[in-house]
């Protein structure tokens, strides 16, 4: 697959995918959390299908288009590994979606990326909190959810666990392969 036909099959499935959390988080109170706010189009398509949240955003800097830049105190800057970390007390049990959009072009590293900021990311749910991503993802307490077509098997969805649940021994779900478009 080419990387014009793997961009295409990825951004249609990332809106098929958030477009997709619009159900699945309806009213359930809770901010929006994006790793990965690149050129801001996702963060756009956030905003605009959830205009009453608070959405706030992490890269290691800014370069997205000058009206796709989040408001002063939503944008989060720095290596995700630190941020994330720093802002686990501030975020613990506060979203009720996570976007993480954080594929480099290499499949391995992003995929690793991807396995090494999840524990956090599960912290910063609500239960019932829905996690997307572009990484196919193997965590505890997070079980997998089906995405409508184009998205499935090119986007990865996931539901936090209830409480009690995350109490009970940890359910790991297997991680989903690599496609050509997971990079
Ligand atoms: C695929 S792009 C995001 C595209 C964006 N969602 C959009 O719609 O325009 C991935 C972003 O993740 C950021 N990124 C990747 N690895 C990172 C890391 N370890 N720490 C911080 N930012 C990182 C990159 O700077 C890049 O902007």
């Amino acid at each position: 697959m080419s990387r014009l036909d793997a961009m295409i099959l990825r951004l249609r499935a990332q809106r098929t995918s958030i477009e997709f959390a619009v159900r699945e988080i309806a009213d359930a109170p809770g901010v929006i959390i994006e790793f990965g706010l690149g050129k801001g189009r996702s963060y756009d398509h956030l905003r605009e299908h959830f205009p009453r949240r608070d959405i706030f955003v992490f890269d290691r800097f800014i370069d997205a288009y000058p009206d796709c830049v989040p408001p002063p105190g939503r944008l989060l800057l720095g290596e995700f590994q630190d941020t994330a970390a720093l802002a686990l007390t501030r975020f613990r049990g506060a979203a009720i979606l996570v976007h993480a959009d954080i594929g480099n072009g290499d499949r391995q590293s992003s995929h690793d990326l991807a396995a090494r900021l999840c524990p956090l990311w599960t912290v910063m749910m609500r239960a019932e909190a829905v996690l997307l991503s572009d990484q196919p993802i193997a965590g505890e307490n997070l079980s997998a959810l089906e995405l409508p077509s184009p998205a499935r098997g090119v986007y990865f969805a996931y539901r936090r666990t209830s409480r009690a649940e995350a109490g009970a021994p940890s359910r790991t779900i297997a991680a989903a392969p690599l496609t050509a478009a997971n990079r």
